[in-house]
């Protein structure tokens, strides 16, 4: 498990990028529950940092792709699906398994 840090560091309603050995992941703070998915956009690779969340999803900013925080997929375009990553809370800390 990686140690993506604090809750706290990641307010709510906000996002948090942190970095891997295996690249950005993007952290996402939803009233108290912690989302983790890549910070690439599947379609064209668009950092995910400006990203609007809404209603369970995570809207690409460079063309509106809206991806499930609940498997990563996008309804209106099947082919492209975003990478989520498991999270457990510790305490306050941030565990996220990068393992995939
Ligand atoms: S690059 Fe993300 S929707 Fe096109």
């Amino acid at each position: 498990m990686f140690n993506a840090g604090s809750i706290s560091d990641v307010p709510n309603f906000g996002k948090k990028v942190v970095s891997t050995d295996s690249g950005e992941i993007l952290l996402v703070n939803i009233k108290g529950v912690i989302h983790a998915v890549e910070n690439e956009c599947p379609h064209q690779g668009c950092p995910m940092t400006a990203a609007v969340v809404k209603d369970g999803t995570i809207s690409c900013p460079r063309h509106g792709y809206r991806f499930s925080l609940v498997d990563g997929s996008c309804s209106e375009h099947p082919d492209s699906v975003l990478t989520l990553f498991p999270v457990v809370l510790e305490g306050e800390t941030i565990l996220v398994d990068v393992s995939r």
